[in-house]
């Protein structure tokens, strides 16, 4: 037995295990986005990229999923009173079950605020299988260790001792619930600003509770093509629709790694292989 087959002290370097999150990604994005004072996130999900990248001297991040925001802004400024309560709570399937049931009590479009909510939500992304943060569906309890999520059991007691940093990291970033193109309206085009949009799929990998039609993805395109001066790292899974959004000669494709499937696919779909990529607008080094 040695000593690294239990990482129980690794820091958890995201919020929550989000579908489609960018946490191996993130030492590549933040090298992209380059030195800057202003970082602006318009679709933050599980909060992968900033517990890796230096704090600068303003932090503005949003999602459209008021269940995250809550979550986000809970661990932001009521970090004692959720590790009071998630503390005392052991990684077993009928904790995971109350806090599934607690969130299912919850009457549609009801506002979802509360570090009682907050605390049941990260029970049931974290106890939950792999993935299923942020989608239209719940999960099953974690039972089996994964590749990439490791024993369930070590990363909920791991999540719990990295609260107190995750909190630290963000207490000063404005967290926001809107969409991003009311997020984005009137954002200053100026050097010195990084912008990492990470918006949902073009192609159907997963489908979030927030999701994205055809014109969302025009109309962030529109946005994101607007920025001359800030820089602007964008992620997708390629497709063919990206060289119109993203025209070659304004924006440098970067092929960062292979997907081979997602949670939401798991069942009985056959595995595909799908190029990750990051956009980069030109000429803001
Ligand atoms: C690919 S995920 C982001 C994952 C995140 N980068 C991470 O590493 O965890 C896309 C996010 O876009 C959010 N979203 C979907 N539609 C939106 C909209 N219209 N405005 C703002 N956010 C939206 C979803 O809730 C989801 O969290």
């Amino acid at each position: 037995m040695t000593a690294t087959r239990y990482k129980i002290d690794a820091p958890i370097l995201c919020a929550a295990p989000w579908a489609g999150g960018k946490r191996r990604l993130a030492p590549r994005i933040v090298e992209l986005l380059g030195e800057h004072d202003t970082y602006v996130e318009p679709f933050v999900g599980g909060c992968a990229i900033l517990p890796q990248k230096a704090p600068c001297e303003r932090e503005i991040v949003n999602d459209a999923n008021p269940a995250v925001v809550n979550v986000l802004r809970a661990m932001r400024h009521n970090e004692y009173q959720l590790s009071r309560m998630l503390g005392p709570m052991a990684f077993d399937r009928q904790t995971f079950e109350n806090a599934k049931s607690l969130l299912a009590s919850i009457a549609p479009g009801a506002d979802l605020i509360g570090t009682d909510i907050a605390a049941a939500q990260l029970v049931v992304w974290w106890m939950g299988a792999n993935g299923y943060a942020g989608t239209t569906k719940t999960g099953w309890f974690a039972q089996r260790r994964t590749k990439t999520g490791g024993d369930p059991a070590v990363r909920w007691e791991s999540f719990k001792r990295s609260l107190p940093a995750l909190s630290e990291r963000l207490r000063n970033v404005v967290i926001s619930c809107r969409d991003f193109r009311d997020f984005l309206a009137g954002g200053m085009d100026l050097s010195g600003i990084a912008i990492y949009a990470d918006p949902p799929y073009l192609t159907k990998r997963i489908t979030y509770a927030h999701d994205f039609t055809t014109k969302d993805h025009a109309d962030l395109a529109a946005i994101l093509n607007r920025f001359r001066r800030a820089r602007v790292v964008v992620s997708y899974y390629d497709a063919p629709e990206l060289a119109t959004l993203y025209p070659a000669d304004r924006w440098e494709r970067i092929e960062v790694g292979m997907s081979k499937s997602s949670a939401n696919s798991r069942r009985g779909a056959t595995k595909t292989e799908a190029v990750e990529l990051l956009l980069v607008n030109r000429g803001t080094a």
